[in-house]
C-alpha cells in the first residue's frame, strides 16, 4: 500500500498515471586499474512499499546491462559499512565490497552475466 502515491505521480507529459517506486544515478567514469571507462552508481533505493517486488533487481540490471552495451569494464559505487542489508543485496547481485574503501565493484563474468539477462529490460510499471 503506497500511502504517498499522489506525492509520487509522474509529472511527464503523457505519464500522469506512472508512480516512482525507486531510483538510481549513474555517471561516466574512468578506471584507471582496468584502463576503461565505468560507470559510478549512486543514490540506488526503492521505496519502502515496494521492497521485495524486484524493482532493486530491476533498477540495478538496468545499470549493468547498459554498462555492459556500452562496453564498459566496471560499475562502482560507495555503500556505508554499517548498512549491511545493502550490501547483502549487492553482493547477491555479484558485487565484490571491498570494506577498507566501503566500495561495490561489480566487473568481469558477474558484469558480462547481465549482458546476456532478456528479463531485465528497461520498462515502465503501472500501479
Ligand atoms: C537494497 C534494495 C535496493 C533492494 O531492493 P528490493 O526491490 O527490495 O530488492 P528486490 O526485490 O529487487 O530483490 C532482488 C533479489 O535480492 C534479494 N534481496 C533483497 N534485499 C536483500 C537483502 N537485504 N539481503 C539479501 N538479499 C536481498 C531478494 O531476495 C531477491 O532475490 P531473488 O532474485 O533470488 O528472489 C532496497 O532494499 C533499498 O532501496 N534499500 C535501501 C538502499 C540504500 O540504503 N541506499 C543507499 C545507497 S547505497
Amino acid at each position: 500500500m503506497d500511502d504517498e502515491l499522489e506525492s509520487y505521480r509522474s509529472k511527464i507529459i503523457g505519464h500522469d498515471d506512472v508512480y516512482v517506486a525507486g531510483h538510481v544515478l549513474v555517471y561516466p567514469s574512468y578506471n584507471g586499474f582496468f584502463e576503461k571507462p565505468g560507470l559510478f552508481l549512486d543514490q540506488m533505493f526503492v521505496r519502502k512499499c515496494y521492497r521485495g517486488m524486484k524493482f532493486g533487481k530491476l533498477l540495478f540490471s538496468t545499470v549493468a546491462m547498459q554498462a555492459e552495451k556500452m562496453g564498459m569494464g566496471m560499475v562502482d559505487w560507495l555503500v556505508a559499512d554499517w548498512n549491511e542489508e545493502t550490501i547483502n543485496f549487492y553482493e547477491k547481485m555479484g558485487a565484490h565490497y571491498i570494506p577498507e574503501y566501503r566500495l561495490c565493484k561489480l566487473y568481469g563474468d558477474q558484469l558480462q552475466a547481465f549482458g546476456k539477462k532478456s528479463d531485465y529490460e528497461p520498462r515502465i510499471y503501472q500501479k
